[in-house]
């Protein structure tokens, strides 16, 4: 494999080529000077201080020349979230914290395997529509962290290929990508939203409709850029408090995007009751059915199978075959008829 290294300092690029050249052909380029190529890189690495706002430029303008590059691992100085958001929002798949040890930089990278499904068009455009979305959901977080106004024009616009891209080329070969290529919120947040827009095509809804359905789904878990990774990130089971932190997202959310002239009333609502279930037993107003709308009943259902079906290193991943069966097993809370026209979505698109 051929490894592009970007950092900030010379010693950073010499330790990080010191790491890497034994396993991987290695090229490299200082921020701000000069590069030795780096057109036929499957993977890029990079090292800077993300407070640098001259670094947070330069790396923009190299991300320009590398949206292709579907590896992208960012290693930050400081386990502070900001740095961790801004990493995503400049594009990263993968963020790791210095000082990063050998073998798990490796391992990172000897997970950049290329899928054996799918057309590698598909495939391709899948990633360019991840890459999109990802970088929007991480411009969110670090909006909502640094106090900024959140760009709701961006968001939307990733949401739009995201959709675009599964009208194209099918449910499958997103869920692949995303789940190969991206961790965390963020992979939640694209599989959700390409989930809700591809369950909106499936019941035939009208182009408005998938429109409100997508950009709710975009900005559902916004929320969650107030709740501290060590919870978020949590592999197993949460104790009771943990529980109730999570669980103040959906109003964190609503709060942070109400005032916000790009927002409407329905995405606002599928933000605040996207946890809610027909039975009275959500949160965080414990809606019964005749309050929770059908878009925020078509989100719920797509967000519970994307976390169901999420990947994460520490498990195996559930077959979308079982995590329909879970949904299935949800009676009275989700609404029959919506889980009874799911089951397309989840099992064979
Ligand atoms: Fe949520
Ligand atoms: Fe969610």
């Amino acid at each position: 494999m051929t490894v592009h290294v970007v950092a900030d300092t010379v010693t950073k690029l010499s330790t990080l080529r010191a790491m890497l050249a034994r396993q991987h052909a290695v090229t490299s380029e200082l921020l701000g000077g000069a590069s030795n190529g780096c057109s036929e890189s499957d993977a890029v690495v990079v090292t800077a201080d993300l407070r640098v706002v001259e670094n947070i430029a330069a790396l923009k303008e190299v991300f320009g020349k590398l949206s292709h590059v579907r590896k992208r691992i960012f290693l930050v100085d400081q386990k502070a979230r900001l740095f961790t958001v801004q990493a995503y929002a400049l594009g990263a798949t993968r963020v790791l914290i210095n000082p990063v040890n050998q073998a798990d930089l490796l391992a990172q990278l000897a997970d950049s395997t290329v899928c054996e499904t799918g057309s590698i068009d598909a495939l391709h455009g899948a990633n360019e529509a991840a890459t999109a979305g990802s970088i929007a959901i991480g411009s969110m977080f670090s909006a909502v962290l640094s106090g900024k106004p959140i760009e709701v024009r961006h968001a939307k616009d990733a949401g739009s290929r995201i959709a675009d891209n599964i009208a194209e080329n099918g449910l499958s070969s997103w869920l692949e990508t995303v789940r190969r290529h991206h961790e965390g919120t963020y992979q939640h947040c694209l599989l959700v939203t390409g989930i809700a827009a591809d369950f909106g095509l499936s019941l035939g809804l009208a182009k408005p409709d998938i429109e409100r359905l997508y950009s709710a789904a975009m900005f559902h878990d916004i929320g969650k850029a107030k709740i501290p990774l060590a919870v978020l990130d949590k592999p197993g089971r949460l104790d009771a408090q943990e529980r109730a932190l999570i669980e103040t997202h959906p109003a964190a959310g609503y709060e942070v995007l109400k005032g916000n002239s790009g927002i409407s009333f329905e995405i606002l609502d599928a933000v605040r009751h996207h946890h809610e279930y027909l039975d009275g037993s959500g949160y965080p107003d414990a809606l019964c059915a005749a309050g929770i709308s059908d878009i925020v009943r078509i989100l719920t259902i797509s967000d519970i199978f994307a976390a169901l079906i999420e990947h994460r290193h520490y498990k195996p991943t559930m077959p979308r075959e079982q995590a329909y069966e879970i949904i299935r097993s949800m009676e009275g809370k989700l609404e029959r008829a919506l889980v009874a026209a799911f089951r397309e979505v989840a099992l064979n698109r």
